[in-house]
């Protein structure tokens, strides 16, 4: 794995969750890192990202707008290497799909890839999901899904899940501009991900668990679902950054459970709070898979277990005030 103190990259949503620890992890490694904000006169999008160590000397913010070319290029300027992590992610209550999720994460990943194109970039991790790999009803039964695996996106048009659809035809596009332009892209397909926040904000993800220990069963979801600690995203970003090796999508979870059994192990741990008993009902016949994430793995990446995923959080959203 070739390490590449002191080279330049960009991080595309760098004050998020996952961005605001990719950054972190980026510069402890040495490099110098643009990192793109959408206002740079928020301080809760700035501040966080300015108090790491090594900022002062190796962090430049940018205003970075996914529908201005021109805002993306000037983040990109000087770079060698992009992680594309900038997407909306907005789960419940979307009124115009097409605006509001669609055509950013999709005009924007495409912005962020001509962009990377014309500046002579040399590889840009793309941050996918697995939500652009299930729902997939029609994937044979017996087969364990994996990273050939696509999320059918008529059943997301037809159900409203439009953040699943955003994902997916933003990676269809992002192989799209790979092969006509030949651009090296690698792509990274987090499962649900959690553990400490670094931002002021609370994201999607995060909110999931926050509202499970605030008892509400309206977070419910008949689903099986892949945790992953936020710290080993983004290092999966960087291993397959530094890794030529590595090539196509990387499935990023340590445990597939179902959503009721992460609810009763949250329980478990944590008796003080009022987690929902779920039902357990659907999928009886889904394939159960050892060492989903096996690229990842075979990469050097040792996942933190589930368990410790859980503790991670819940210490970290007592610890920021989101719950008592
Ligand atoms: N968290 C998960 O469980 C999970 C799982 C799989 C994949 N992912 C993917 O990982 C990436 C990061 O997600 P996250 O969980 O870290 O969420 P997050 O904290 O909401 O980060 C998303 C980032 O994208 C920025 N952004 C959104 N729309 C933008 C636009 N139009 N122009 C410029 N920037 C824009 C956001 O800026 P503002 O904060 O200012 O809006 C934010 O910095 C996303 O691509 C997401 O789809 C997340």
């Amino acid at each position: 794995m070739a390490k590449r103190e002191g080279e330049a990259v960009c991080v595309t949503g760098g004050s998020g969750y996952i961005g605001s620890w990719l950054v972190r992890f980026l510069l402890e490694r040495g490099y110098t890192v643009h990192a793109t904000v959408k206002d740079l006169k928020d301080e809760k999008e700035t501040k966080h990202l300015e108090d790491f160590e090594g900022a002062k000397s190796h962090l430049l913010l940018f205003q970075m707008d996914l529908l201005n070319y021109d805002s993306i290029v000037t983040a990109i300027t000087g770079t060698t290497g992009v992680f594309h992590l900038a997407s909306p992610c907005i789960v419940d209550e979307v009124r115009d799909p097409e605006n509001e999720l669609l055509e950013p994460a999709i005009k924007g990943t495409i912005n962020v890839l001509t962009a990377a194109k014309e500046l002579g970039v040399r590889r840009v991790v793309v941050t996918s999901s697995t939500s652009a790999i299930i729902p997939s009803p029609n994937w044979p039964a017996d087969v364990v899904k994996n990273e050939e695996c696509w999320t059918d996106e008529e059943y997301c048009k037809q159900k409203g899940l439009w953040y699943s659809l955003s994902k997916t035809l933003a990676e269809k596009a992002a192989w799209e501009f790979s092969k006509e332009k030949k651009l090296d892209v690698v792509v990274v397909n987090p499962g649900t991900v959690m553990g400490p926040i670094i931002p002021p904000a609370l994201n999607a993800s995060m909110q999931m668990i926050l509202r499970l220990l605030q008892g509400c069963t309206d977070a419910y979801e008949d689903i099986f679902m892949g945790s992953v600690h936020v710290k080993d995203v983004a290092l999966a970003h960087i291993l397959v950054y530094e890794n030529n090796s590595a090539t196509g999508r990387h499935l990023c979870a340590e445990a597939i459970s179902h959503y009721a059994d992460f609810a009763a192990k949250v329980a478990e741990l944590f008796p003080e709070y009022k987690v929902p008993r779920l039902p357990k009902d659907t999928q009886p016949g889904l394939l159960r898979a050892k060492n989903a994430s096996k690229k990842l793995i075979d990469l050097g990446l040792e996942f933190i277990p589930m368990e410790q995923i859980i503790k991670d959080s819940v210490h970290s959203l007592k610890s920021k005030g989101f719950i008592s």
